[in-house]
């Protein structure tokens, strides 16, 4: 990623920051977050889609800083809890510009929703829409999209394809779900519809499957138009945006999936006769995966028949992706020049289980060493949002970097905080 810079003898440094101080300063395992590289991610998405709504997608990771960037550089907010919710919206986000997902809303995500003003809520099934209305109430008013499944299979993985109908999220195009909610919607006096919401899947790496998802639905919105006479001015085609996890691996190409996004919107919308949709799109990964390194300290090194263990202070409790999804990452030695050539090593964490394996078969120098230091990149989306408390090893700090100084943006999780929450006996 652009953000890592070489130091001498082998020495690594992100936003100015050489690594192995961060490690000294604030222990590890660290993730490191690259201000900058955040920053610029957001302009980048802002230059590619000037006509769009840009919302980013906090699931694949939360702060208050990162709420507070996201805010300054213009962009919106996809949240899908009451959590990632009341988070936003207390460090400073407008309620207004969050759009509000989840396949099962909680009673709590909605009070919170319509009690912050979020801007839209999206519908993903039959059974939202009375619900939504009630609490919305006779007198009030809310801004709602639904969510389709398109009928296109795109992905970077099986558990994270969203854009058929055999997955749980959002209402089907082909048996006429989304057709018979939208006319449910159209209903209620008190929801607004907006538009029309997909979201086909993650880690998707080529325009060819927005562009058939963005086809239907323009056709979708025109037979809407024909059915009602109700033309929506919104369309929401997600994120999915993917990225290179190793040098060398294919990411998505933004400028082209905007200018074609905009060509077949454009085409789409003059052969229907429909009036253009405000186009929307929700990156995650793309925004902050590339920002963030993972830094680890070595604690073992193991030599077991063909196999070299090269064991890591963290693990699948802050990273588990290589063991839910496959995914395979590029570790890199931090420190010192290597002289002793490398080897095939499995990188592999402290958990209490085999499966625990960060990086299988990756090329490191014969003479790593506990106490060494071991830098992930590409570790910013989806690692620390989805880390857990197993085996109680807490989860790690989180520390910006930007312009040669760094701070840090959440400590580490501490017994403490475990036993502050145990509270029976
Ligand atoms: N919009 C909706 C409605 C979503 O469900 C998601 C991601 C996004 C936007 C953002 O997608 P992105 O641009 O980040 O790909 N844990 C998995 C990824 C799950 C994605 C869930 N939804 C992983 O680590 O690969």
């Amino acid at each position: 990623p652009a953000s890592t810079q070489r130091l001498p003898h082998g020495g690594l440094a992100v936003g100015g920051v050489s690594l192995a101080e961060v490690a000294d300063r604030f222990e590890t395992p660290a993730y490191v977050l690259d201000e900058g590289e955040v920053r610029g991610r957001c302009r980048t998405y802002q230059d590619a889609f000037p006509a769009a709504h840009v919302l980013y997608a906090a699931k694949a990771f939360l702060s208050r800083a990162m709420v507070r960037w996201v805010r300054e550089e213009g962009l919106g907010l996809d949240v899908c809890s009451a959590g990632e919710l009341e988070l936003a919206v207390t460090a400073g986000f407008p309620p207004e510009r969050i759009v509000l997902h989840g396949n099962a809303k909680s009673p709590r995500d909605l009070e919170a929703a319509l009690r912050l003003g979020v801007g839209r809520i999206v519908i993903d099934g039959p059974s939202e829409i009375a619900r939504i209305a009630a609490a919305v109430g006779p007198e009030g008013h809310q801004k709602v999209m639904v969510r389709v499944v398109p009928g296109v299979s795109a992905g970077g993985h099986d558990k994270i394809r969203t854009g058929t109908d055999d997955q749980k999220f959002g209402l089907s195009l082909t048996d006429g779900g989304a057709q018979h909610a939208i006319s449910r919607i159209l209903g209620q006096p008190q929801l607004e519809l907006t538009g029309l919401h997909c979201h086909i899947g993650s880690q998707i790496t080529e325009v060819k499957p927005y562009l058939v998802a963005l086809r239907r639905m323009v056709g979708l919105m025109a037979r809407i138009r024909d059915t009602h006479g109700v033309v929506l001015s919104e369309l929401d085609m997600g994120g999915g945006h993917g990225i290179a996890y190793r040098p060398g691996e294919p990411a998505l190409d933004l400028t082209a999936l905007a200018r074609r996004l905009r060509a077949e919107l454009h085409r789409g919308c003059a052969a229907a006769r429909l009036t253009i949709p405000r186009l929307l799109i929700e990156p995650g990964r793309a925004v902050v995966g590339p920002a963030g390194v993972a830094v680890y300290r070595v604690l073992a090194v193991k030599h077991t028949g063909e196999k070299v263990f090269v064991a890591v202070d963290g693990g699948m409790s802050d990273n588990p992706r290589p063991a839910l999804y496959g995914v395979r990452y590029a570790p890199r030695l931090i420190g010192r020049a290597s002289t002793a050539g490398c080897r095939t090593a499995t990188v592999v964490g402290r958990h209490c289980e085999a499966g625990d394996v960060l990086a299988a078969d990756v090329e490191l120098p014969g003479d790593i060493h506990p106490g060494d230091l071991l830098a992930v990149p590409v570790a910013g989306a989806y690692q620390l949002s989805m880390a857990s408390g197993y085996n109680l090893v807490g989860r790690p700090a989180v520390v910006a970097v930007h312009q040669g100084s760094a701070r840090l943006l959440v400590r580490r999780e501490t017994l403490d905080d475990f036993r502050s929450r145990d509270i029976g006996d």
